[in-house]
């Protein structure tokens, strides 16, 4: 007897498993309740027999029959739920709010080149793109570096391999480590006045907290007769009032650079302490870039009548120039170029 009634209640969960896996609606899930789990269902019509067996053989069989009872319950809740989960993906609510797509915004140094751009343009300034990939000629022989001169040991350049290249040094080609390769291309192919503004990338093997090995320099040279050094002093002023705000102040310190004389490099009061000096800036300043008046052989160079013509220039960097804004504290110029959103979101 018991195990007569043993053997209908295996078949019942084997049977019952296999119409389970077949269910794929909701209205399914409930006529297999009926027919399985309802209070005149299979599996409750075969439990009445228990109480035929002879009362030794109840308990043991009891307990299996509830064992079954319980394996099919939660195979049945789960194959409820995976149901009536796929089901709800069907429905499509045309009511609710669209997802909004997130809205991104220039790159910081985009913003800095184009703001760098607007201020210069507005006091008469051209902007110009010239090469990168340039050639040590104008990267260095114009500016008064020849070949071999030490001085150029600090552009740290990337030298390329030039096909055309025979043995002339003035061949080699190099990815511009500075703007100023721009200067005398420039008065080669425009007539005086000049007053160019030139915003692109430059190339050097640096790279640490302060350099990454592509950055960006905006370079100014005005050429004309006349030009003084007042005029230089007057625009560097007028970017630095108009980029860093009306509390910032320049200096300018003597220096050396082939290519002008004489040399400055140009200093802004630090936008985090005001000028007072704190733990970034030491001394209350921060170095901008160089700047000075075109040396008479870059004149030259450049098919300028040196005697009858002056001009100035400046070479500065986009990402440094940045760094210095009023109470930015980036502490480390490489971010500019990692693409972590976390900081870029920020400007
Ligand atoms: N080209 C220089 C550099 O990359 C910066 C510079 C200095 C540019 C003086 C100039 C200048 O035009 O007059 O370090």
């Amino acid at each position: 007897m018991a195990s007569k009634l043993r053997e209908k209640l295996e078949a019942i969960k084997s049977k019952a498993l296999a119409d389970l896996s077949a269910i794929q609606s909701t209205a399914q899930s409930e006529s297999f309740r009926v027919k399985y789990l309802g209070r005149k269902g299979e599996l409750a019509e075969a439990l009445k027999g228990i109480k035929d067996l002879p009362a030794s053989e109840r308990p043991e069989v009891g307990q299996f029959a509830n064992r079954v009872k319980r394996d099919l319950e939660t195979a049945f809740q789960d194959r409820r739920k995976a149901v009536g989960s796929s089901n709800a993906r069907i429905f499509i609510d045309i009511t609710q709010p669209g997802v909004k797509i997130g809205r991104g915004h220039l790159h910081l140094v985009t913003q800095a080149i184009r703001e760098i751009e607007r201020i210069f343009l507005n006091i008469g300034f051209v902007r110009r793109r010239y090469p990168e990939v340039e050639t040590d000629y104008y990267a260095f022989e114009a500016l008064n570096m020849p070949s071999e001169h030490p001085a150029r040991d600090e552009w740290e350049t990337f030298f390329l391999q030039n096909p055309k290249s025979k043995t002339k040094s003035n061949q080699k080609i190099v990815l511009t480590p500075h703007t100023s390769s721009g200067q005398v291309r420039e008065m080669e192919n425009h007539p005086l006045p000049i007053r160019m503004m030139n915003i692109s990338k430059c190339y050097r093997r640096q790279i640490d907290i302060n350099h990454v090995p592509m950055f960006h320099q905006f370079e100014g040279l005005v050429v004309d007769q006349g030009i003084q050094f007042v005029h230089l002093k007057g625009v560097l002023e007028y970017f630095c009032r108009e980029f860093f705000g009306e509390k910032r102040k320049i200096r300018l310190r003597p220096f050396h650079f082939r290519f002008t004389e004489p040399s400055f490099e140009v200093d802004v009061t630090c936008g985090l302490c005001g000028g007072k000096g704190c733990r970034y800036c030491k001394q209350g300043w921060s170095e901008l870039g160089g700047a000075g008046m075109v040396h008479p052989n870059v004149l030259r160079a450049g098919g300028q009548d040196s005697k009858r013509v002056t001009g100035f220039a400046f070479g500065w960097g986009v990402e440094r120039c940045y760094l210095m804004k009023e109470g930015l504290l980036i502490p480390d110029l490489r971010m500019f170029y990692q693409n972590d959103l976390r900081f870029l979101e920020q400007f």
